[in-house]
């Protein structure tokens, strides 16, 4: 959804949400990259770690393309099979385009020739459409080509693309491709974090969706610029907070978005006017202090070996060759084949990720930076 009009949130670094770009550091190269790619009817394919600003991203790219584009956005992480996919995709139609407007008219009425069971949230009155199906292909299919039958140029972006990967159908990806082929007025955004999933369904070429899409692999965002706008935010609000400060934050959260601004949120709401480096400091300590019982909670949903590699992952913040016989030895780590097991299991759950340095040499680290940060503070020795 494309509000117009943003509400003012709580605190200047929301944790949460996307509220204009008055709250939106940088990302004016993505930003201008992946809109000329929409407003040239190409598809794109946005990638990147956990919380690094993906779905904020797309939000701010589509307040900026033309107002008189229709736009859509849907989130299919909790969809686990295609008739969700398809009431997904009919719940944000209904969403997107009221019934009395002229449009949104049109679109109604569509839907409702689907015979959807259609419900209204009692408070907020936000519609919710829901089909039983036994396949959901075809209605899908018909709700994409009456989007191709409207005259207007569309985006429709789709967060957490890499879920249908997750269907127990197995070609949705052949029929779906299939159908937006056909679609010329409308460009797509995926979207997605599971970067191994999204490759193989765009970059493996026995794939439906192999090349149909031009890939952008997020990065955090750099140095001065959030330094920047950190510093600005403060300013703003009448309080001065030191660029070397920002630049300890930003060094702490290694410049991680939703890090950053948990941290930034927190020091905020200090009732100071003039910031010292003990106040991130006390701050950061007590971020990880609550985050503990979760910490600890996560041990039970991995296995000792997967949680004794996190651990040591996290003690060296950074990890190049997880099989060499040091690495192995001062962590206690067992044989190279168990490393090997334990790595990719962690990669499969998203708490280590991959990803190549400057020299293109790959490496490993825990996505989660609060997490090594309290490993770090609470075992700091091997
Ligand atoms: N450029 C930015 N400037 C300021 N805040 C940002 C920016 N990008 C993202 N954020 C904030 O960071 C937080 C995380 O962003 P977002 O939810 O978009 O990440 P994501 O990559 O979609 O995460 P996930 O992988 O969990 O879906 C949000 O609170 C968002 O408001
Ligand atoms: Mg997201």
């Amino acid at each position: 959804m494309v509000p117009k009009r943003f509400k003012k949130p709580l605190n200047p670094f929301p944790t949460t949400g996307y509220y204009g770009p008055d709250y939106f550091c940088d990302r004016e190269s993505e930003t201008e990259q992946i809109s000329n790619l929409l407003q040239n009817g190409q598809s794109c394919l946005l990638m990147g770690k956990r919380r690094l600003g993906k779905t904020a991203l797309i939000q701010h790219i589509l307040h900026f393309l033309p107002k008189n584009w229709g736009y859509l956005y849907l989130d299919i992480l909790p969809t686990e099979n295609e008739n969700q996919l398809l009431n997904a995709l009919a719940t944000a139609l209904l969403q997107q385009f009221p019934e009395k407007d002229p449009f949104g008219k049109r679109v109604w009425a569509f839907v409702k020739t689907l015979r959807p069971t259609i419900s209204f949230d009692q408070l907020s009155g936000i519609p919710q459409v829901s089909f039983q199906m036994t396949q959901a292909e075809r209605p899908v299919i018909d709700l994409l080509d009456f989007l191709f039958k409207v005259d207007k140029p569309m985006v429709i972006a789709i967060d957490e693309f890499q879920q249908i990967h997750s269907y127990p159908e197995k070609n949705t990806d052949a029929w779906l491709r299939t159908a937006i082929q056909r679609l010329q007025n409308v460009s797509f955004l995926f979207s997605g974090s599971q970067e191994t999933l999204l490759h193989e369904l765009f970059l493996d070429p026995s794939r439906p969706f192999y090349r149909s899409a031009s890939p952008l692999l997020l990065q955090t965002i750099d140095r001065q610029p959030y330094k920047d706008f950190i510093v600005a935010m403060f300013a703003k609000h009448g309080k001065t907070l030191p660029p070397a400060i920002a630049d300890q934050i930003l060094e702490w959260t290694k410049g991680h978005t939703y890090y950053v601004q948990t941290l930034c949120n927190r020091v905020f709401q200090l009732e100071k006017k003039v910031y010292e480096a003990a106040d991130w400091k006390r701050c950061a300590q007590q971020i990880l202090d609550e985050s503990e019982t979760f910490f600890l909670y996560y041990r039970t949903l991995l296995s000792t070996q997967q949680w004794k590699l996190a651990v040591a992952i996290s003690k060296e913040d950074r990890v190049y060759a997880p099989t060499s016989k040091n690495f192995i030895h001062d962590h206690k780590l067992g044989s190279g084949a168990t490393v090997l097991k334990s790595l990719q299991a962690l990669i499969d759950k998203e708490i280590i990720f991959q990803d190549s340095d400057r020299e293109s040499k790959t490496y490993y680290e825990v996505n989660d930076v609060f997490f090594t940060r309290w490993i770090q503070s609470t075992f700091p020795f091997h």
